[in-house]
């Protein structure tokens, strides 16, 4: 599914050029585009919940988009606390819901 995936933007271009790549969340692939960041690769494919809160298990995803929250860190080759939102995707990239402090 790629419902969100803006494919022909007046400032960045179209899609044409860039190279696609797959990423695996929560072990699901999902297809992405150099100039991705892990954030955007999912939002584009409609994952807005990257993790859930400790205490109370409540969804989290993007909120600041700048890498200031922490709010959409997830586990990325094993590697906890990857901001998604600041992170490009990278071919073969495996990346899991979560990521602790
Ligand atoms: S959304 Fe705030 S750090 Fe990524």
């Amino acid at each position: 599914m790629n419902s969100m995936r803006v494919t022909d933007h007046p400032i960045l271009g179209t899609l044409e050029n860039k190279k696609q790549v797959t990423i695996t969340f929560d072990d699901v692939p999902y297809p992405a585009f150099e100039g991705d960041t892990i954030a955007s690769a999912l939002l584009a494919s409609g994952v807005r919940t990257l993790r859930h809160q400790e205490d109370k298990g409540t969804p989290r995803g993007i909120y600041c988009n700048i890498g200031h929250c922490f709010e959409c860190r997830v586990r990325v080759n094993g590697k906890n606390t990857v901001r998604a939102c600041l992170t490009p995707v990278e071919g073969d990239m495996r990346i899991e819901s979560g990521g602790e402090l």
